[in-house]
Formats: structure tokens, C-alpha cells, sequence
């Protein structure tokens, strides 16, 4: 019934609430076929580029298995090596790659540089990640939500984000809740808070949907009664070092820990992260900020990060069903 077929996905406003929930119950098929064996190849021969200006873990391989999974190929073009930005515009490796690839994901800074390769590559293009927008992410997070939601439908969730609300998964919250006609709230100091222009177009899309999107500074307001929380690093890829002294101060009592979760009065609330965490001290950034400031766990606690309410591993597999249906829908025969 849906025709996806030579779409770009570059943020979730590109796709109708009925073509996200397409793609969801797809993700969940061909994640069904993968375990029982059945799954059926439909991008045989087809030839992907995969631009990453930043680094990646679960993009990088999401994208990958799922391409072979499908009979894909792949070329891998990563922040060191090609000509792109040094050397050459992003109008003209668009043009490039049009020519030898049938799609093309792209991970860097400006939303305005997918939208380029978009406009001129001719060929599918999906954001894996701009400064602005995340949106393959925010189905894999809906994925999730729905696998662990006890029946519940999306429009029947409610979800608290805390921490940065002006990075790229705060803005796709507010597009992928609008959307979907979830119940967010945007845990977050205001000048963390998204710009008005997106809440405003947020909430013209709310209006059909029933979404409700608040921002707030309370945290036991914002989270209280809901069924997931969700937060993200408080310093994004490409953002200077400098600004985490600031951060820490100002996001420190939005911590994911312990007696946070108690403000939710739910038992069993979920506990989400598109990864990478800043949970202990066993990365180079964690160390440093437990020497520089005493804090072992940034956004959210070890204790939590390790719970039975963490279902974080499950969301980062879930990158690659959600991702596989997303290049079936836009490009498989
Ligand atoms: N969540 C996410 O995008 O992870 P990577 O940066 O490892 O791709
Ligand atoms: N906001 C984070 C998300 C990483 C998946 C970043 O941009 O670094």
C-alpha cells in the first residue's frame, strides 16, 4: 500500500505518520525474518556509499549488515581519506556518487550538506546523523518503546528527555513525538530547551495527532508518571571541549541516576540512550571528567546505565532492523 521507493530520509517530517509506522512494523518484520531464517534479499546488487565526516559505531554497522543481509555492497568513506569538504563540494560529490552509487548515507555536521547530496545525487539519500537531526535513531527508539511498551501504542506513551533538548535527538523527539502523538517532555535548562520555529511546527502537527510536547525545568514535573526516560550526552560530535566545564554545572541535577527514577513513581519505567554513554569512567572523556570535576557517570549513573530498567542494548540492535527497512522501503525491489 505504501510506495517509499526513491525517498530521501533526511529528518522525520519527510515521511507521514502512516509511512513511519510502515517503516516500524517492516523493521519488526524483517527482524522476525532474520531470527527465523527467512529472510528474503531485496537489495541484491545494489551499490551503497556511506559518508561519515564523524565516527560511528552503531550507524556505521547498522547500515553495513543490514546491506549485506540484503545483498548489498557497500563502500565505507570515513572522516579522513576522501576528497569531500578539502578538496571537494558536497554539490559536486553528490554528483559523483550519483553516478556509481544507488544510495548514499551521510553522517556529518550541517543538516544543509545531506540536503545538498539530496538535491544532487539523484539517488536515495539517509541522514545518519547531522548536527541538527537523528532520525534513523528515533525509529529504532520506537521500535523499542513498542517492544518493551506492554501493548501500548505510541500515541498512548509517555516520554521524558533530559539534558540537552537542542541537540540533534532533542530536535528529532520533537518531530518523531509530534508525529506519532506521543506524550514528551523536554526535561531541560531553557537554554537547552529546542528552538521555538520547531516546537511551533511541533505543535501545528500535535494538533492532528494529539502529541503533547512541554518543555520544563521541573524535574519532578516532567517526569513524573512516564513510561520511558531518555537522555544523550551533553556534549555532541563536533561541539568544542570547552563547553562541557559549563555543562556539567548546568546539567548535573538531570542525571539520570537513582532517585531520579523514583520521581517517576512508576516501577517500571524504561531507561533509554542512543549510546554512546558517558556512564563510568572507561572511556578517555570519563576519566577526565571524573579527575576534573568528581563526577563517575555524566548523564546518566552506572547504576542505572547497568539496570533492569536499561534497555539500551536492545535500542542499539534495534539500529539495524529499523535502518534495513529503511533502505528495503526506499530502494529494494
Ligand atoms: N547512536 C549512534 O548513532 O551511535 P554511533 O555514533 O556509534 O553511530
Ligand atoms: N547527540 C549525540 C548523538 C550521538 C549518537 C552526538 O551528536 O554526538
Amino acid at each position: 500500500p505504501f510506495n517509499l521507493r526513491n525517498r530521501h530520509f533526511l529528518r522525520l517530517m519527510d515521511f507521514s505518520p502512516t509511512e513511519i509506522q510502515f517503516l516500524l512494523t517492516l523493521s519488526a518484520e524483517l527482524k522476525k525474518a532474520k531470527y527465523s531464517g527467512t529472510e528474503q534479499p531485496r537489495l541484491r546488487g545494489k551499490n551503497i556509499a556511506l559518508i561519515f565526516e564523524k565516527t560511528s559505531t552503531r550507524t556505521r554497522c547498522a547500515f553495513e549488515v543490514a546491506a549485506f543481509d540484503q545483498g548489498a555492497n557497500v563502500s565505507y568513506i570515513g572522516p579522513s581519506g576522501s576528497q569531500i569538504g578539502h578538496k571537494e563540494s558536497m554539490k559536486d560529490t553528490a554528483r559523483v556518487l550519483g553516478r556509481m552509487y544507488d544510495g548514499i548515507q551521510y553522517r556529518g555536521y550541517g543538516q544543509e550538506l545531506v540536503e545538498t547530496l539530496a538535491n544532487y545525487s539523484g539517488v536515495p539519500v539517509w541522514n545518519g546523523l547531522t548536527n541538527e537531526f537523528h532520525p534513523t535513531q528515533i525509529l529504532a527508539d520506537f521500535l523499542t518503546m513498542l517492544e518493551h511498551g506492554n501493548g501500548k501504542r505510541l500515541n498512548q506513551m509517555k516520554l521524558a528527555y533530559l539534558g540537552d533538548a537542542r541537540n540533534n535527538m532533542g530536535n528529532s523527539f520533537v518531530e518523531g513525538a509530534a508525529l506519532m502523538g506521543l506524550d514528551l517532555r523536554l526535561v531541560a535548562p531553557k537554554q537547552f530547551w529546542p528552538d521555538q520555529a520547531l516546537l511551533d511546527q511541533a505543535a501545528e502537527i500535535a494538533a492532528k495527532t494529539g502529541a503533547k510536547i512541554h518543555c520544563t525545568e521541573n524535574i519532578n514535573d516532567g517526569v513524573k508518571g512516564v513510561d520511558f526516560l531518555y537522555t544523550d550526552v551533553w556534549v555532541s560530535m563536533g561541539e568544542p571541549p570547552q563547553a562541557w566545564q559549563q555543562r556539567i554545572e548546568l546539567m548535573k541535577p538531570y542525571q539520570v541516576n537513582r532517585q531520579l527514577l523514583a520521581l517517576t513513581a512508576n516501577r517500571h519505567v524504561k531507561f533509554l540512550h542512543c549510546l554512546p554513554a558517558f556512564h563510568d569512567d572507561q572511556t578517555v572523556v570519563g576519566k577526565e571528567m571524573l579527575q576534573k570535576y568528581g563526577m563517575n557517570g555524566l548523564e546518566v549513573s552506572d547504576e542505572v546505565f547497568e539496570s533492569e530498567a536499561s534497555i539500551v542494548f536492545d535500542q542499539a540492535e534495534n539500529r539495524m532492523h529499523t535502518i534495513k527497512a529503511v533502505m528495503v522501503a526506499t530502494l529494494g525491489d
